[in-house]
């Protein structure tokens, strides 16, 4: 009898982390999504912004990135956690894949974090020169076309679809 409930409560236990397992594996897929998304509309702003001279434009291009920047935020916190929760549900310890992945979220906000401080700047800059009804200065467009901001940024990226590439072929 007491055999038969210890089968039962570790059935019932196995069906629970079946279930766990799933649930978390949906809300890290879910993360990832918004991550990705986040980095699309952020990029896809501030190369919109780059295109354009008008102040007033350039800043409400780039107050878009702001969105962008908070799907960054917590698609980038939800991949963490929920990844780390995988990790325990699956007994799966600092395998190497694992290891990389945490090293290129670093590395990926890392980047992030300096490389939107000139886009941060420009921002700022353009929307004190709209409410001025003043046109483009040269510091605006160096601000945008910063070379050094504009590699970290992809780099960045990059780092995301390294961390996608080691989450498919777990080498
Ligand atoms: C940086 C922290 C991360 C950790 C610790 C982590 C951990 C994990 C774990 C443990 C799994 C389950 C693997 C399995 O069941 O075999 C998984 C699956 C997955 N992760 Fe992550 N992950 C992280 C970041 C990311 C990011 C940034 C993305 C995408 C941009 C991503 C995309 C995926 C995908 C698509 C799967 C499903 C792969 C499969 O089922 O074979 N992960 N992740």
């Amino acid at each position: 009898m007491l055999r038969r409930l210890a089968a039962l409560r570790l059935h019932r236990g196995l069906l629970r982390a079946g279930v766990a397992v799933e649930v978390v594996l949906f809300l890290h897929l879910l993360g990832a999504l918004t991550f990705v998304a986040g980095i699309v509309v952020a990029g896809v702003a501030f190369e919109a912004a780059r295109r354009h001279r008008d102040p007033a434009e350039i800043a409400l291009l780039l107050g878009l990135t702001r969105v962008g920047v908070l799907l960054v935020g917590t698609g980038a916190l939800a991949v963490l956690v929920f990844g780390l929760w995988l990790v325990h549900l699956e007994h799966i310890g600092m395998a190497g894949w694992i290891v990389g992945a945490l090293a290129l979220w670093v590395v990926a906000l890392g980047l992030g974090g300096v490389g939107g401080q000139r886009p941060k700047q420009a921002r700022l800059l353009a929307r004190r020169l709209a409410a001025a009804a003043e046109p483009e200065t040269p510091e605006l467009r160096a601000l945008l076309d910063d070379p050094a901001s504009r590699a970290a940024n992809y780099l960045s990226a990059l780092a995301v679809l390294g961390i996608l590439a080691l989450m498919a072929f777990k080498p």
